[in-house]
């Protein structure tokens, strides 16, 4: 005992004396990339040489790129980091923890409307992308039981979406293989879809319209209601059912503080599931989304399983089996610390930046807004028509990068690739003096590339779906 107590000792002397500064053993020697190091090194290194490693990354507070939140307050992780060993499939490990899902789930049903009696309807996911394919499973399993209740075959089911929809959507067509009915992007329609498209496009293998709430590509609201109306005509006047999911992955945490007449969501009759990022304008880290049906009678019941090797007889509907815990109770923490007047300060805050940014943009630059804001806390602009520039959005994007900002320039989806776009999403963590200090540096391009007259604007590099 004696003996072990004193090797302890000399342990931590050793690791003491050894401290990793940069002239340490493991700092000046290469470190393995690609295979397993033979040995172990002291955590610290390891930390040192990770930690440093990522600093090369963007900074994420600078990433006007992407909708996934980027800033949370103290108490919001200190309580995620309490729980990252929780693996949120262990319900019966951690009842607290699917107690605490549960309770999402029916905010946001109540949220949207659902209908007050019965059960609220949904789970939580990764993210929107597993959401999408959770929900149009759901459409592709009702539809197969209506086309079979009637005798027909189910083999060619479709869906119809517009062009500009998130590559989720995309996926879930190929990997369900169900053929995508797309309505093109034109301008004539400020690049939306709309329900006289729509309807063209229906028959009796549609398994489905999904509007966006909130498109990646812009920000901008789908006409859900006007889609909604078209389709309960069509519905009466053909005997079928075509129902509606809602890829409200941004806008489902926007609408319901900022635009609450706007009717998107369950008030809608053909409306049967939606889907929402918890880690966007939830305001979690993450990966955290959620699917909501309208009620249980839109979840067949042969999508779920039930496994009991975890103790108890649990329900799944998920692509995924473990993932952690911590992104429901952070959501949840949001839901208890913000309540109603917080997410909607908030989300104000975040829509008036927008708006103020991108009416400033225009008027320092030759920009023009697609979208300010208005509907999701996010823009969209380009060089104006006939502008006579040396430089394009690409370039703007490229100069804004040197500084930290990332701020993604794409070309429009096909049918208008001809139109180049900068698109900032303002988010929480994003104040009005981030705000003019981005102004300012997009002041200094412009007359860097003013006093390069003979510079050549570069064009688009690359043509594919816009991440997020
Ligand atoms: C409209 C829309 N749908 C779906 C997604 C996919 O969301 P997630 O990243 O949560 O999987 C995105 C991502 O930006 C999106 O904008």
């Amino acid at each position: 005992m004696l003996h072990a107590r004193h090797d302890l000792k000399k342990m931590i002397d050793n690791d003491k004396m050894l401290m990793p500064t940069f002239g340490s053993r493991e700092l000046r020697e290469p470190v393995p990339k690609y295979e397993l190091p033979k040995a172990e090194m002291r955590s610290r290194s390891a930390y040192q040489i990770v930690h440093d490693e990522l600093m090369l990354d963007g900074n994420a507070r600078l990433n006007l790129a992407t909708f996934v939140t980027t800033w949370m307050e103290p108490e919001a992780e200190k309580l995620m980091s309490e729980t990252f060993d929780k693996n949120m499939i262990d319900k019966d490990e951690y009842p607290q923890t699917a107690e605490l899902e549960m309770r999402c789930v029916n905010i946001l049903s109540n949220l949207y409307h659902a209908p007050a009696e019965g059960k609220a309807c949904g789970c939580s996911t990764t993210g929107s992308s597993e959401a999408v394919m959770l929900g149009a499973m759901a459409l592709k399993w009702k539809w197969k039981q209506r086309m079979k209740a009637k005798g027909k075959s189910a083999e060619k089911p479709n869906l119809i979406l517009g062009t500009d929809v998130q590559v989720c959507w995309d996926k879930f067509c190929r990997y369900w293989e169900v053929e995508p009915k797309f309505v093109p992007m034109v301008k004539s329609r400020s690049y939306s879809l709309n329900a006289e498209e729509v309807i063209k496009l229906c028959d009796e293998n549609t398994i489905g319209v999904a509007p966006v709430l909130g498109t990646t590509i812009t920000g901008a609201y789908q006409p859900v209601k006007e889609i909604n109306d078209a389709l309960d005509k069509y519905n009466k006047q053909t005997g079928f059912d075509i129902p509606i999911h809602v890829d409200a992955a941004s806008g489902g945490f926007i609408a319901p503080f900022l635009q609450r007449d706007l009717e998107w969501d369950f008030r809608l009759k053909w409306v049967k599931s939606i889907n929402v990022s918890g880690h966007k304008y939830g305001l979690v880290y993450p990966g955290v989304g959620w699917v909501i049906w309208r009620d249980w009678n839109e979840l067949p019941e042969d999508l779920i399983f039930r496994v009991n090797y975890l103790g108890g007889d649990m329900p799944t509907f998920a692509l995924n089996f473990s993932r952690p815990g911590n992104q429901i109770v952070a959501q949840y923490y949001n839901f208890l610390r913000l309540g109603f007047d917080g997410y909607k300060r908030i989300q104000k805050a975040c829509q008036d930046t927008a708006i103020y940014l991108s009416e400033k943009l225009e008027k320092i630059g030759p920009f023009e807004c697609l979208t300010r804001g208005t509907d999701i806390p996010v823009f969209a602009c380009k060089l104006k028509d006939g502008a006579d520039t040396n430089f394009s959005v690409f370039d703007v994007s490229e100069m804004l990068r040197h500084r930290g900002w990332l701020v993604p320039a794409y070309t429009m989806p096909e049918n208008c690739t001809d139109v180049s776009l900068l698109r900032i999403v303002v988010k929480e963590g994003f104040s009005r003096d981030m705000a003019d200090l981005l102004l300012d540096d997009v002041g200094r391009i412009l007359t860097h590339y003013k006093d390069q007259p003979g510079y050549k604007a570069k064009r688009a590099e690359t043509k594919g779906k816009v991440r997020c």
